[in-house]
């Protein structure tokens, strides 16, 4: 085929070349002459060229890499032959011990050295909200959205470091979630955040692939099949876009992973910090107990003779492998009636030194696998295109024996709870006893953890009843909010809170360094809230909040109907209205009593 009869464009010919060396001859067969279609061709050329440069190895790279795992795949066989699962090197912080008070003052003494990534590119398919899930609320109670919530965890970091530095704030996008997440930010002033801390890395699709040669796939003529890579994406763009290298000669020492929807995560974030640092780890995965059979990855350490490897074993695949080892029954409950492994929640915190070598190592690419469906046992022909994909929990694949892998196990509601399923979806999980992952229950499991902060501070707690919303049952209340401004650890909490009650559907809201509670009961239904500015004082003390507070209102089904009823609410299926809350802001700096 002589390529300059299908372009002009010197590069783009090159690329042809490489690519008809490739075995991909069926891309250009049949090009219509000059005239004809030449936007389609310009535009798939243009695709062509993209991806070529974001993928390391370029295109060919890629048809390489796929026809060496499809091989492998095609052989079939047990990743895990041969290994036995061990306990992984295990740091339990599940119970408010002197023991967790340490990891967590190390921890908060290290946020300068300390930057976020946050992964932000999935489409949320299963949610099905219509915008970024970052603009969710993670409560409707003052409707607060995941990125201004992450941005103010971000802020109170600074602030509690001697010498205050910007957090670096990394971003993982997708064409799918890039121009709302940028929009977010602008229209917000970045929260609070500098411009530069933010930086915005975007993940490209990348080629479907039609057969076990590793040819393309085309939608139509001059029409790729794209498919998403996969959040291990987030390990390729911190490479090629050298910003691992450049936060590590910045003084940063280590990354932590966040995912888009996860109000608790910044609970975790001082104590698995500490513990990373304390411990040496490379990697350390934040971990909660897990339920036998949830479709939750479980972390073990894997011994085959000499190699030892930690890693995140898939839910399907962990009931084989137990079964074939340490557990004839598979995966069953142990005496607590937790699964024998800590649960994956893909919250990481990487070391970023031997992180730098290893992303330089791989050029980004980690632990690339393939899954295709095959039409039957031939193993001949696919029954839809496939594609490679990358998880970011697997970079320990890539360790050797000096490099420390740890999980940090928390408290699941402390630490976790994702907003990914619709109502409908959500509710039929309920029914069979599995965790709906919902937006509601994300917003109660939000305020649970409240509540847990000012148990700890020795508050009285009575929760409200259970009630069922849309057929998600939730307990409702009391609706504890601490922001982070006002305590970022629990040493913080007992510091500014003692004594006092909260009972039933009550609400607290906090929000300013500078408040302390002393014996403040907020009767059933009731609200408190204080909001004070950096240099605003304000003790209440021996207080009795009594008022009619907050109420949550399940909507009706036609206000489930309505346009005018914003998605975020359908989500949850209530709304919260201010009933006569008593609401107290403090603008200026200054000591005040309440
Ligand atoms: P989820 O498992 O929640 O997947 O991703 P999702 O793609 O967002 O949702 P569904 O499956 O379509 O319903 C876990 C985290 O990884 C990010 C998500 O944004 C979320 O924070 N992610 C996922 C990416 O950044 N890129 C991807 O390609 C996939």
């Amino acid at each position: 085929m002589d390529v300059t009869t299908l372009t002009r464009n010197e590069p783009e010919q090159e690329l042809i070349q490489k690519l008809l060396d490739a075995g991909q001859e069926h891309l250009f067969a049949d090009w219509d002459a000059p005239g004809i279609q030449d936007e389609a061709k310009a535009a798939f050329l243009a695709t062509l060229t993209r991806i070529d440069s974001s993928y390391p190895g370029g295109l060919t790279g890629y048809i390489t890499n796929a026809r060496t795992l499809l091989a492998e795949a095609r052989k079939g066989g047990n990743p895990f032959d041969g290994f036995v699962p061990h306990q992984p090197n295990t740091v339990s912080l599940t119970t408010f011990d002197a023991n967790y008070d340490h990891y967590e003052a190390l921890g908060k003494n290290h946020f300068g050295q300390t930057a976020i990534v946050l992964v932000a590119g999935g489409l949320g398919e299963r949610l099905g909200y219509p915008g970024i899930k970052l603009d969710i609320p993670v409560e409707v109670t003052e409707t607060t959205a995941y990125l201004a919530h992450y941005a103010a965890n971000l802020k109170a970091m600074e602030a509690r470091m001697q010498t205050p530095r910007p957090v670096p704030f990394i971003i993982m996008v997708s064409e799918d979630t890039d121009s709302k997440t940028r929009a977010a930010l602008e229209t917000n002033n970045y929260f609070g955040l500098k411009k530069e801390q933010i930086h915005i890395l975007k993940q490209e699709l990348v080629p479907a692939i039609a057969d076990n040669d590793g040819h393309l796939a085309l939608k139509e003529k001059y029409k790729l099949v794209l498919k998403p890579h996969g959040h291990g994406d987030v390990h390729l763009l911190l490479h090629t876009s050298g910003l691992a290298a450049r936060l590590e000669q910045q003084g940063i020492e280590h990354l932590v992973f966040i995912q888009d929807t996860n109000g608790q995560v910044f609970n975790a974030v001082p104590a698995a910090v500490g513990a990373s640092v304390e411990k040496g780890f490379n990697f350390n995965s934040i971990a909660v107990n897990r339920i036998p059979g949830e479709a939750v990855g479980g972390l073990a350490k894997l011994v085959k003779g000499d190699t030892e490897l930690t890693l995140n074993v898939e839910y399907n695949q962990l009931d084989p492998l137990l079964r074939a080892t340490v557990s004839p029954e598979g995966d069953v409950p142990n005496e607590q009636g937790f699964s024998m492994f800590p649960g994956n929640i893909n919250v990481l915190v990487i070391q970023v030194a031997s992180y730098v070598k290893i992303l330089e190592r791989t050029r980004g690419i980690i632990a690339e696998f393939v899954n295709p469906k095959y039409a039957d046992e031939t193993k001949t022909t696919f029954k839809s295109p496939t594609r490679l994909e990358t998880m970011m929990q697997d970079l320990p694949k890539l360790f050797g024996p000096n490099e420390k892998v740890g999980v940090s196990v928390f408290d699941r509601a402390w630490s976790f709870s994702a907003n990914k399923n619709n109502i409908v979806d959500a509710a039929a999980k309920a029914a069979t006893g599995g965790t709906p992952e919902s937006a509601a229950t994300a917003e109660a499991d939000f305020y649970l953890a409240g509540r847990t902060k000012v148990t700890a501070a020795g508050m009285t707690v009575t929760d409200a009843a259970t009630e069922s919303i849309l057929d998600i049952p939730i307990v409702p209340g009391p609706r504890v909010i601490l922001r982070p401004s006002f305590a970022l650890t629990l040493d913080e909490v007992r510091a500014k809170i003692s004594g006092g009650s909260i009972a039933g559907n009550a609400t607290l809201v906090l929000g300013g360094k500078e408040i302390s509670l002393e014996n403040v009961d907020i009767s059933d239904g009731s609200a408190l809230v204080i909001h004070a500015c950096d240099g605003a004082k304000v003790t209440v003390k021996d207080l009795k909040v009594d008022n009619a507070g907050f109420e949550l209102t399940p909507l009706t089904a036609e206000e489930m109907e309505s346009a005018d009823t914003p998605e975020y609410l359908k989500l949850r299926g209530y709304l919260i209205e201010n009933r006569g809350a008593q609401i107290v802001k403090f603008t200026e700096p200054g000591e005040y009593t309440l």
